[in-house]
């Protein structure tokens, strides 16, 4: 049975305790059988059995749960720098996809692409998140818009389940924005949505949420609201895009509909966090998003102050966040969201599992959970953060095996 001894700091994250408390063991050691965890707890208390030849040794470092992006829009067709250099100049994020670019120049370059080179771009961008100590990611459509081109991209997330070995958790956001050919009628693309995607996706089980833009430039309160109530009948778990550009109702629909998470949350108002605060909807904070597109500094302290369990994720997309470095996420969380590193930490492990539902499988080291871990090179979370680097993750495990 193998063991990874010789840890200085080991964050459990175990879900108990509220967002900055991450249940940490000093000189700790982890035991798994095959994908499981079977022990965990201080080296000096390791039983005997687990004294075999197969140990790992994390020489005095830190060890966390292996992290978890909880929003990311990975597969995707081209890429917007274009774009990056006119926001910096001064032009909004919005005033570009009103011109045509934005979401609808992605839509074009991503119908273009065949599932194969979707597939090589994707499982390329996997291969780095796993160097950063990302061991689960959960992915998006909504760059095709169309049957063929959404279906085509969630069997993208299908084969990246089967064939590479990051945990895929596929998210279908056919509410994306309206394509060009619906532009005259929006709400026949609405009922393309619900009566042919969210059925199509759901009896071929390729994807267990439903995400939506809830933004006045994409679905209002209303359409929101009809299209994630159709994806719930077909037993899809809604998302929301919510208050990102505008406070629009995003955050209160999310608690209405019973939502696993509300993400963005930039211009929530202070009803939308009553109300996530009292339904547990899990509010995911983008901060790179925010960052790329000049928003205001980000809401998550007063979130986490009013109750609401906070995760933390990339966002990563060609337009708005085009990184998937989840350290440097959690790195700017800190500076500009004014959470502290523990609550950092709990925001990519368990409560990020919260937001997509895995928090029985992964997100925290403890036994029964599957054996994913991140051996840093600090001495704790405060250092990790606080001495923002490349290369901080020195080896990971998914499963109980090597990863990185
Ligand atoms: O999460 N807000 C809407 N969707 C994405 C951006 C997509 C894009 O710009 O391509 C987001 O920020
Ligand atoms: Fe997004």
């Amino acid at each position: 049975m193998p063991v990874l001894t010789n840890i200085g700091f080991l964050a459990t994250c175990k879900e108990e305790g509220g967002q900055g408390e991450i249940h940490p063991i000093k000189n700790a050691a982890v035991a798994w059988e095959d994908d499981t965890i079977s022990w965990v707890g201080r080296e000096a208390d390791l039983p005997s059995q687990y004294y075999n030849e197969d140990v790992f040794d994390a020489d005095g470092k830190m060890v966390v749960p292996g992290l978890v992006d909880c929003h990311t829009h990975l597969a995707f067709g081209g890429w917007r720098p274009d774009e990056f250099a006119m926001r910096v100049q001064g032009k909004s994020y919005l005033d570009i996809a009103n011109a045509g670019g934005g979401i609808l120049s992605t839509v074009k370059e991503t119908r273009r692409a065949t599932e194969d080179e979707l597939y090589k771009k994707a499982s390329g961008f996997l291969k780095e998140m796993a160097e950063l100590g990302v061991t689960t990611v959960e992915c998006k459509s909504g760059y095709g818009l169309s049957v063929e081109d959404e279906l085509k991209t969630l069997r993208v997330y299908k084969r990246l389940a089967e064939d590479q070995p990051m945990h895929i958790v596929p998210t279908f956001l056919g509410a994306h924005t309206i394509p060009p050919e619906y532009k005259d009628d929006r709400q026949a693309y609405i009922d393309l949505v619900i009566e042919d995607m969210i059925p199509e996706v759901a009896e071929r089980e390729l994807a267990e949420f439903c995400d939506i833009f809830t933004e006045e430039s994409a679905f209002n309160i209303e359409e929101s609201r009809r299209i994630l109530t159709a994806a719930k009948a077909a037993g899809l778990t809604p998302k929301l895009h919510a208050d990102q550009l505008t406070s629009c109702g995003g955050a209160e629909l999310a608690a209405e509909v019973g939502a696993a998470s509300a993400d963005h949350l930039e211009k929530i108002s202070d009803e939308g966090i009553a109300a996530m605060a009292k339904a547990g909807v899990v509010g995911v904070t983008l901060p790179l998003a925010s960052l790329y597109t000049q928003e205001d500094p980000l809401n998550c302290r007063k979130l986490v102050d009013r109750g609401v369990e906070v995760a933390v994720a990339t966002d990563f997309n060609p337009g708005s966040a085009p990184s998937y470095d989840l350290p440097l996420a959690m790195m700017l969380t800190c500076n500009q969201g004014r959470l502290s590193p523990t609550e950092v930490l709990k925001g990519t492990t368990i409560y990020a599992a919260k937001a997509i539902k895995r928090e029985r499988k992964v997100g925290s080291i403890e036994k029964g959970k599957s054996a994913d871990f991140a051996i840093i090179d600090a001495p704790d979370p405060d250092f990790w953060m606080y001495h923002y680097k490349g290369a901080q993750c020195l080896r990971s495990f998914r499963k109980g095996r090597k990863l990185f």
